[in-house]
C-alpha cells in the first residue's frame, strides 16, 4: 500500500477539506498535525528517504525524541490536500535530542512544514503528557466566528469560556476546562508556541486572538467536532448580541443551569468559572 491509499491519509485529508468547506481555511490558512504510531510508520516506511537535511524548531520536546508525524505544508492550501496530498502534506521524522525534523516523505517540490510546527510540536508534547498518549491530532483553522469575537471581548479565558458555555447547552460538556486565551502575538515562532503550550496544559482548546483557534483531539472526529462546537457557539452568541442591537443577550444560560447539566452528565467544569 502507498503511503497515499492509507486509511490514516484519508481521514487526515478528510478533515482538510471538511475544515475548508465550513469557511476556515482561505489560502493557506489553517494548518493540521498528527503524531503517527508504530503501526501507521511501519505501513509508511516503504516510502520514506532519509537524504533531506535535519532543521532545528527553536523548540524542543524530550516526550518527542525519534517520533514521526504526518503534517500540511507551509503555505499549501488544505484544500488541495486530497488533491495533490505528497505535494501538500509531508512526514517529518524527529531527531533524537527532540529539537528537528526532517522530511521522510512528501512535501515534493521543495516543499516545507507549516510555519506553525513550533506551536504543533510544543503542544503535542504537553498533550501527550495530559492526555497518557492519547491525543494525536492538533489542528488549527481561522474560523470567522472566534475572530470576530476576539475584536469584541477581553483576551480572558474566564470571560470567554462563560459566553461560550451559555450560548449552547451542551458546549459545557463538550469542553469543561472551557478555552484558553493567548492575547495578540505574531504568529509562527517559538514564542507563541511557548504560549500556547502552558494553556494546553490544561485545555483541549486556546484561541489565538484575533487569529484563529488551536485544538487537540485523540481522533480527527474529536478535534474536528471541538473545533465545530466551539465556533459554532461563537457565532450563536455573535448573532445574539447583534439581534439585541449590540448588547448581552438577554437569555443567556444561567450559571445554576450549566451546574444542572454538569450534575446531570458527571462532569466537572473548570473550578471558578461558574458561581456555585
Ligand atoms: P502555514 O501555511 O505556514 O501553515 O500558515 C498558515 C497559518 O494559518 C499561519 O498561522
Ligand atoms: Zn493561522
Amino acid at each position: 500500500m502507498t503511503v497515499t491509499d492509507t486509511p490514516l491519509l484519508k481521514s487526515f485529508t478528510r478533515l482538510c477539506e471538511d475544515g475548508f468547506r465550513q469557511g476556515w481555511h482561505e489560502a493557506n490558512g489553517g494548518n493540521l498535525s498528527y503524531r503517527m504510531t508504530g503501526e501507521d510508520v511501519a505501513a509508511c516506511e516503504p516510502e520514506f528517504s532519509f537524504d533531506r537535511p535535519w532543521v532545528e524548531m527553536g523548540v524542543q520536546a524530550n516526550n518527542l525524541k525519534s517520533s514521526f508525524f504526518l503534517v500540511t505544508g507551509a503555505g499549501k492550501f488544505l484544500h488541495n490536500a486530497p488533491l495533490c496530498p505528497a505535494d501538500c502534506l509531508g512526514i517529518l521524522q524527529i531527531n533524537d535530542a527532540g529539537n528537528a525534523w526532517r522530511i521522510v516523505w512528501g512535501l515534493e517540490n521543495g516543499g516545507k512544514p507549516t510555519s506553525e510546527f513550533p506551536t504543533h510540536f510544543m503542544n503535542h508534547s504537553v498533550r501527550l503528557a495530559a492526555t497518557d498518549g492519547a491525543n494525536r491530532v492538533i489542528y488549527h483553522a481561522h474560523c470567522p466566528n472566534i475572530i470576530t469575537l476576539s475584536t469584541l471581548v477581553e483576551p480572558d479565558a474566564r470571560t470567554w469560556t462563560r459566553i461560550l458555555w451559555k450560548s449552547m447547552t451542551e458546549c459545557v460538556l463538550v469542553f469543561p476546562q472551557g478555552v484558553g486565551v493567548v492575547p495578540w502575538m505574531v504568529p509562527g515562532g517559538s514564542d507563541i508556541a511557548q504560549a500556547t503550550a502552558k494553556l494546553m496544559e490544561s485545555h483541549d482548546a486556546v484561541v489565538w486572538t484575533q487569529h484563529g483557534m488551536f485544538v487537540s483531539g485523540d481522533t480527527f472526529d474529536a478535534a474536528f467536532g471541538m473545533m465545530h462546537v466551539i465556533e459554532k457557539s461563537a457565532g450563536l452568541y455573535l448573532a445574539a448580541r447583534a439581534a439585541n442591537g449590540g448588547n448581552e443577550p438577554a437569555f443567556p444560560i444561567s450559571d445554576d443551569q450549566l451546574l444542572q447539566v454538569c450534575r446531570a452528565f458527571d462532569v466537572r467544569p473548570r473550578e471558578g468559572f461558574l458561581a456555585r
